[in-house]
């Protein structure tokens, strides 16, 4: 018994030990911690999209980058699939999300956001010999999306959420394509995207746009609850919008402010 004791109290002094061995490992990894990792769907041109060397670049990046600098704030942007983009908030493996980010109520519950930064709206995005004149007129045409935007949403309100025409795709880029060939009648996304998409095939493509389509505000998101990190982002807005640099960033994409 006695024996027992003492191999027992070896044993939580052996432990203690090696715990005490990893201490410093664990402050160096929450000293890594002070970059904070800032996630995006970057195949959303021009807001965000990936060159050959794997930089990330766009509109939101030079926003997120010009916020960050006026708040002190260290940030490493990641590519991250839209699908999963939402939770990767949740499980701390991202801190940061900018990436065209529609603030909606649903959205709300489950992430915080920033004062809005950017205003857009849903397009429709056709072939240039299509009949289509009006977003009713798709009651019975293949809609393509990129699954769970704010396109999907209206798709799904028009259409049904369950109906197959509805074809949904891991990125805008993807819907574009299938419009190209021919897959569906119409894309529905944010005009922004579409009309960059346009920009390069005039020739293939038209668009309308349709009064029921409400105004879209895009935030920064952060996880529920990090008010801190969110006053930091505010404030850099704030800022940055104050100064010009937030104008002059627009300008580098979208030209002159209307
Ligand atoms: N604004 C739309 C939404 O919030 C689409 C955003 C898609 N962004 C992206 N980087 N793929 O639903």
């Amino acid at each position: 018994m006695k024996r027992l004791q003492l191999a027992f109290v070896l044993l939580l002094a052996l432990t203690s030990c090696t715990k005490k061995a990893e201490t410093p490992q664990g402050d160096a990894s929450s000293q890594a911690k002070s970059e904070l990792v800032v996630g995006t769907d970057a195949a959303y041109a021009p807001f965000e999209s990936e060159s050959a060397d794997k930089t990330v670049h766009g509109f939101d990046i030079d926003v997120i980058k010009a916020v960050a600098e006026k708040s002190g704030l260290k940030i490493r942007v990641i590519n991250t699939p839209w699908e999963g983009l939402f939770s990767q908030l949740q499980s701390g493996d991202r801190d940061i999300l900018i990436s065209a980010i529609t603030i909606n109520d649903e959205r709300k519950k489950v992430m915080d956001f920033s004062e809005p930064y950017f205003e857009a709206v849903q397009l429709i995005a056709l072939p240039a010999t299509s009949k289509i004149t009006k977003f009713d007129d798709l009651k019975n045409s293949k809609i393509g999306v990129q699954t769970g935007t704010t396109g999907d949403e209206v798709a799904s309100r028009l259409l049904g959420k369950a109906n197959a025409n509805i074809k949904r795709f891991e990125g805008t880029p993807l819907a574009l394509e299938e419009l190209e060939n021919g897959g569906v009648d119409a894309v529905v996304a944010d005009n922004g995207v579409v009309n960059n998409f346009l920009a390069n095939n005039p020739k293939t493509f038209k668009t309308i746009s349709d009064p029921s389509f409400s105004k879209e505000h895009y935030g920064i998101a952060v996880k529920k609850g990090n008010a801190e990190l969110l006053k930091k982002i505010n404030d850099g807005l704030a800022a940055i919008k104050a100064d010009g640099t937030y104008d002059r960033i627009f300008k580098t994409y979208f030209g002159e402010k209307k």
